[in-house]
């Protein structure tokens, strides 16, 4: 043998083990954090406390957790309800503080507005134009508005707006949108979006539930409902653009739920430089699937996801495969940029007991990875052992892992159904959890965590560099979304314009400066999230405000 030979070889059996090595240990891990918090996690939101809210609804009867001692709901002469439908979870005690919701929440929404106020909206009944706030506070509880809305709202989605406002889209048989909270002429306005009857598939599978929106830096919304999408100029209540017909003949949105995110928006040092906008959209199944299942026939959902250049001028959807067919997946963006594919079936619809096949593996989705025929960007983690299907949720924490909770595909409280009622909450860790590569720890934010637009920003962190080199440095910024029905609204990562490469302070010290976004367009004002990722590995998250 040759001494190339033997290098050669030496290499070969290196990159193998590597890469064994690497599938083995790079799936990322789960762990169960509780088994029980009282209540199903069918809608979350995380707040800049870094304690989680949850709630399910007040109609699927008794919880499992008790209101305490004098909070009890006096819901008509003849009953009274001692119930709690909503908690306030520590993921790092995980303790759990039972909170009082009077009217139901089934099916809503939420949004953080700018002062960090929790904002939900609408629900069932007699919840169904409340309006309920939540200060995050250690005594804190809900506090509710009746009549907050115009109009009922149950499957609604929400989207902070740069005016600081929330804008409420849709819902069952509302084929229009409004502003909270209401202070001015033109939020008591209700304003018509014939686009969501023209979407809707039929008034009892309506497909077009939950519409996703996400904000393009021109001031403008994107609403995407069932396979079709417009930009909104919701100022002025105007279409601006129609966007082609998603292909492949599936439904996106409830009841055939898919999921969407807006990808990371890559900031530039020319403020004056708007930045590509770039929606993907997974899952979802056939627009009939729901009749079927109800029927006993679980049509398999779709393996296939868009992606769409939603500031182009002449947009077309680009068309890829998961590895596994999936409806009712969530779709959390990481603080790398990756988007995790999390939860939900392979078959049949979403709503009660309508799904099969619990899908138990996440998916990795790296946009960035080259692509083609041969080369997937999608990679397959480990799976739970806990099946999340319909009203399941996942939220992105401070720390790097994802929560993940719910699953109730019963009309009830459930513990005997085929896919029983979830009060579990889990931790799923993603892959850079177990890498090699030391993590970076964000030890000071200069001027503060109190952010300008524009700002200049210096981000101080340590590492432990047994390597003399440092690695790829960037920087992002990230929104607390409101998780529910597969979708967290609010949801956006920004990759901060570096206005240096990082520079070593001393032996394991290092900082890079960066520009906070340029205009609310881009982030309207609030908290966020700022992690300094190296090599892949994020720190983990520190809170700051931009206003
Ligand atoms: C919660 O469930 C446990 C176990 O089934 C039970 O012992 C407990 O009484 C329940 N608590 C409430 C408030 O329903
Ligand atoms: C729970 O679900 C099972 C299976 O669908 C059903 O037979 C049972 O009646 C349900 N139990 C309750 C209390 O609703």
């Amino acid at each position: 043998m040759t001494a190339k030979t033997l290098v050669f070889l030496i290499l070969a059996t290196c990159s193998l083990f590597t890469l064994a090595l690497g599938s083995q240990t790079y799936q990322g891990k789960w762990k169960l954090l509780k088994k029980n918090i009282g209540v199903s996690a069918m809608h979350m939101q995380l707040l800049p406390n870094d304690k989680i809210i949850a709630f399910d609804w007040k109609s699927s009867g008794p919880s499992n957790i008790s209101l305490p001692e004098g909070k009890c709901i006096v819901d008509s002469e003849t009953t009274t309800d001692c119930y709690s439908h909503s908690v306030e979870f520590d993921p790092t005690s995980r303790s759990i503080r039972p909170l009082t919701i009077k009217t139901d929440t089934w099916c809503s929404s939420g949004a953080l507005l700018s002062n960090g106020v929790l904002i939900q909206s609408g629900g069932y009944r007699l919840g169904e134009r409340v309006i309920r706030s939540f200060r995050a506070c250690a005594s804190c509880d809900w506090v509710e508005h009746s009549n907050g809305l115009i109009t009922p709202r149950w499957y609604a989605s929400n989207q902070v707006l740069p005016n600081g406002k929330i804008i409420v889209v849709g819902g069952v048989n509302q084929f229009n949108y409004e502003f909270i909270p209401k202070t001015s002429t033109s939020d008591r306005t209700l304003y018509q979006l014939p686009f969501l009857k023209e979407t809707r598939y039929s008034p009892l599978i309506p497909n077009n539930l939950y519409p996703f929106l996400h904000l393009t830096p021109d001031g403008n919304l994107f609403i995407f409902a069932n396979d079709r999408a417009i930009l909104l100029d919701y100022v002025n209540n105007k279409v601006v653009k129609n966007y082609p017909v998603m292909p492949g003949g599936v439904s996106r949105n409830y009841p055939s739920t898919g999921s969407s995110v807006l990808l990371p928006l890559i900031l530039s040092r020319n403020f004056n430089v708007n930045p590509k906008a770039e929606v993907f959209i997974c899952g979802g199944t056939v627009p009939d699937s729901n009749r079927k299942a109800n029927a006993g026939d679980f049509i398999p959902a779709s393996k296939s996801c868009g992606r769409l250049v939603i500031t182009a001028k002449n947009p077309r959807w680009e068309m890829e495969e998961m590895p596994l067919n999936r409806l009712m997946g969530d779709m959390i963006l990481l603080p790398t940029g990756d988007v995790l594919i999390i939860n939900g079936a392979a078959k049949g619809s979403a709503g009660w007991n309508l799904g099969r096949e619990p899908v138990l593996n996440p998916v990795l989705y790296r946009p960035d990875a080259p692509f083609s025929a041969k080369i997937s960007r999608f990679e397959l983690l480990s799976p739970s052992q806990i099946p999340r299907v319909y009203h399941s949720t996942a939220h992105l924490l401070s720390d790097g892992r994802v929560l993940v909770g719910g699953s109730n595909p019963n009309s009830n409280y459930n513990f005997t159904a085929l896919y029983p009622t979830e009060l579990s909450l889990e931790a799923f860790y993603p892959p850079y959890f177990s890498s090699n590569v030391p993590r970076p720890l964000i030890s000071k934010i200069n001027p503060g965590t109190n952010l300008k637009y524009k700002q200049k920003v210096s981000m101080h962190f340590h590492l432990d560099q047994r390597q003399k080199e440092l690695g790829k440095i960037y920087v992002t910024m990230v929104a607390p979304s409101f998780t529910t029905h597969s979708y967290s609204m609010n949801q956006m990562l920004l990759v901060l314009a570096l206005d240096s490469e990082a520079q070593k302070v001393d032996s394991s010290n290092y900082v890079v400066d960066v520009h906070a976004p340029a205009t609310a367009r881009l982030a309207p004002s609030g908290y966020y999230q700022l992690f300094v990722v190296h090599e892949g590995v994020p720190s983990k998250g520190t809170w700051v405000h931009i206003e």
